[in-house]
């Protein structure tokens, strides 16, 4: 096995550049980077190991009570409830989730946590089995699905619900997901099958109904609605990629279906009421020989292969190939083993099977899950829906999490009928809207405006793309990253979630970090900073140095006068993450406080009931100060701040003048620090009851940062939470869910 390909689970798999074309910039040498987040982890975090007991969730900060106004005799006293009103939470080292005065977050659903009348309680010791009727791992994005009294869908209940969850990954340093096997699990080969059998049933989706009963939210354990679904568990392929070559497997020899979803991330909800899923990193799971390329024949499947992250030769991040004979082990191993000329003898073109936008029913677990291929394949993050007009067609906003990658729009051909909102057969409804329509590729222009670039194989510089010879349409969506490069596409400082402002309808896409800007670029891949991806700067973490764009951003579009199907428009950045003392000209450009900065944002979602945009973190830059963590914002709109020119000096004696555009400064009325979690997690996951008195948020991987060596020592863990705050069984620290209240009874935010 070749150990220089494999990612172990201490680097942030996002954190990895497979776009070298050089549509903007030189870039030559495929690289693998270790993250900041898994290199700078050191004394700070492990300093933070403190068990807080029934502490665990606290409430900081100063009295929140908004001032009483005395009313004016004329106009209508002021509503009580005043938006970002609550009192900025500080940042923390502290092994809790810290939400400000007046809040409560509970834990309501954690890994392993049992799904069915049968499965046992969770013991939390390694001894655990039946993960697939158990909550998964790493919950990630989640939405919220309304149930009436008595059981049926509703939009508008505010007691009783079904979550959506996904379960992106395991946490994991060489093979092993180690808290969930007793003594740590094997990390050498081949993994015993029952490693590998828990391993797989930990990723995917679940869905688990939620319910408030006696004021108290809890999770149902013997639902009829709880599902699992798995990255073995059959899903339909749909769309224009359906019955292509290029998905045929031994598996499905007609390429209509494939087993399983796989690194779920972000989440959306489509304006009919079902659920859509984000396949995000799934290519570091699949294994390909180390002369594959020839077995081959050297054919364009290895120009897609690299291009996705498989290099000839790559490990797995589990080796789950090696579990035995079973073809449910075998279909990991990506390469061409069989004889047949169209792969349905072998599994060489499984992954062309995962790296989609995902839709399923949350109501009907009896539905296979269908692969949206109309979206395209690239490491997907969330699917936001553009404001939804009668008689237009449907955008839909999505980027693509990999350094140097795309921001990418699809529109539907169909248009909408508010008819087809909530519909007996959600997944008819989504083939209607999701397997027909054009997908486009954004470009950034430096006078602050943009185009959409049709993916189309009738465009010649996709026809005539020297880098691939796309057959058709689906092997453009199949190959869409591709298809970005042959049309010049902008690459982004890692696109992660996006947003859609349903006080205007613009997109807010958060832009994470980038250690690949560089104002000098040379070689392995370095960009130099652009207008819409406008810093590099070093910022420190102790005695080390965080080049690039260490903090990420958050960029906003505003569509043209024809909505969902325009094809240019105009652009700023709604937030720099910055520390708050931090060059005021050059990095910290959206003058953050210390109530107010943040880096590396991930989650983001507007509240559908207040308008609060929700940023959250998913930072190794910060983290020498700072617990990952949630904001509350209140935008503006696009073109509310100024151009800013940044001047960078470059190698020649020159400099390099980079027009930007910052949106307005925030104010501690407009941004606000909301939550602060426990060691070594990332906050993702934000959803709500409709009424925006429950928040529901994801607390992913805390605790990830410890040594597997530790694992017979809690004290030892970096952290012990949700144990800590009272929930659950043993000391191993778990993904969970939380909801957060507002003792008062009001809406989340206020
Ligand atoms: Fe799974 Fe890009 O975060
Ligand atoms: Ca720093
Ligand atoms: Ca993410
Ligand atoms: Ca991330």
């Amino acid at each position: 096995m070749n150990s220089k390909d494999r990612v172990p689970a201490s680097i942030d798999p996002d954190d990895i550049g497979y776009n070298d074309t050089p549509n903007e910039h030189f870039s030559t040498v495929l690289e693998q980077r270790i993250s900041r987040r898994s290199l700078l982890r050191g004394g700070a975090a492990s300093a933070a190991t403190v068990v807080l007991g029934s502490m665990g969730l606290s409430a900081c900060g100063s009295d929140n009570i908004v001032s009483p106004t005395v009313p004016d005799p004329v106009i209508p006293p002021p509503p009580a409830e005043k938006l970002l009103g609550f009192t900025a939470v500080a940042k923390s080292l502290a092994d809790v989730v810290t939400v400000p005065v007046g809040y409560t977050a509970s834990v309501l659903y954690a890994l392993g946590d049992p799904l069915t009348a049968s499965a046992t309680a969770f013991k939390n010791d390694g001894t655990d089995a039946d993960f697939e009727n158990r909550a998964g791992d790493h919950h990630d994005g989640m939405e919220f699905f309304g149930l009436s009294a008595d059981g049926k869908p509703s939009a508008s209940a505010v007691e009783r619900g079904i979550l959506a969850v996904n379960h992106e990954a395991t946490t994991n340093q060489q093979l092993s997901s180690f808290f969930i096997h007793a003594n740590g699990g094997t990390n050498t080969l081949p993994r015993p099958a029952a490693e590998v059998d828990r391993e797989t049933a930990l990723h995917g989706l679940s869905m688990v109904e939620v319910r408030k009963t006696g004021g108290k939210w809890e999770y149902v354990k013997d639902s009829a609605f709880n599902r699992r679904v798995t990255c073995l568990t059959e899903c339909e392929i749909s769309g224009p990629a359906r019955g292509n070559a290029l998905l045929v497997t031994k598996y499905s020899k007609d390429a209509t279906k494939t087993r399983g979803t796989l690194n779920n991330c972000g989440t959306g909800k489509t304006p009919w009421g079902s659920f859509v899923s984000g396949e995000e990193n799934w290519s570091g799971y699949f294994v390909r020989g180390a002369a594959d390329n020839a077995a081959r024949g050297n054919d364009k499947s290895v120009a897609s292969l690299n291009r996705y992250g498989r290099s000839q030769g790559a490990a797995s991040r589990h080796a789950w190939e090696t579990g035995g004979a079973d073809d449910k082990y075998a279909r990991w191993n990506n390469s061409k083993l069989g004889a047949s000329a169209d792969g349905s003898d072998d599994y060489r073109n499984e992954m062309n099977g995962m790296g989609y936008i995902v839709e399923a029913d949350p109501y009907n677990k009896a539905k296979a899950v269908r692969k949206r291929t109309a979206l395209g394949r690239y490491a997907h993050e969330s699917a936001a829906f553009g404001k939804v007009v009668a008689g237009q067609p449907l955008a839909v906003y999505m980027g693509d999490d990999s350094r140097n990658e795309y921001i990418f729009k699809f529109v539907s051909s169909a248009v909408w009928s508010a008819a087809d909102a909530n519909p007996a057969d959600m997944l008819a409804t989504g083939d209607k809207y999701l397997d027909s329509g054009k997908l486009y590729v954004a470009k950034f222009a430096a006078d602050g405006s943009g185009s959409w670039i049709e993916l189309s194989i009738s465009n010649p510089a996709i026809a005539a793309y020297a880098g691939y010879k796309f057959a058709d349409q689906a092997d453009v969506l199949i190959n869409a990253r591709l298809a970005g490069d042959a049309v010049g596409a902008t690459k982004m400082d890692r696109p992660e979630w996006c947003s859609v402002n349903p006080a205007n309808g613009e997109v807010y896409f958060s832009l994470t970090n980038n250690s690949n800007r560089n104002v000098n670029p040379t070689g392995s891949s370095a960009l130099a900073p652009d207008s819409a991806n406008p810093r590099a700067y070093t910022d420190m973490k102790g005695t080390a140095s965080q080049n690039g764009n260490p903090n990420g951003h958050i960029l906003r579009v505003k569509e043209a006068l024809a909505g969902s199907t325009a094809l240019s428009f105009t652009w700023d950045v709604y937030l720099f993450g910055a520390e708050s003392g931090a060059d005021a000209g050059k990095v910290n450009l959206s003058s953050l406080t210390s109530d107010q900065d943040f880096s590396s944002p991930d989650g983001l979602a507007f509240s559908p009931s207040t308008g609060i945009c929700w940023i959250q973190t998913d930072d190794g830059a910060y983290t020498d100060v700072t617990n990952c963590m949630m904001l509350a914002g209140l935008p503006g709109q696009v073109g509310d701040g100024k151009k800013v020119t940044l001047s960078y000096p470059t190698t020649g004696g020159g400099t390099l003048a980079v027009d930007t555009y910052v949106g307005k400064a925030a104010t501690a009325d407009t941004l606000k620090r909301f939550l602060v979690g426990p060691v070594d997690c990332e906050l993702t996951g934000i959803c709500e009851t409709p009424d925006g008195k429950a928040l529901f948020v994801n607390i992913q991987h805390p605790g990830e940062g410890t040594s597997q060596a530790n694992l017979a020592d809690p004290s030892k863990y970096t952290s012990q939470w949700p144990a800590s705050a009272g929930y659950g069984a043993g000391k191993r620290p778990r993904s969970a869910t939380i909801v957060i209240t507002k003792n008062d009874g009001g809406r989340i935010g206020s």
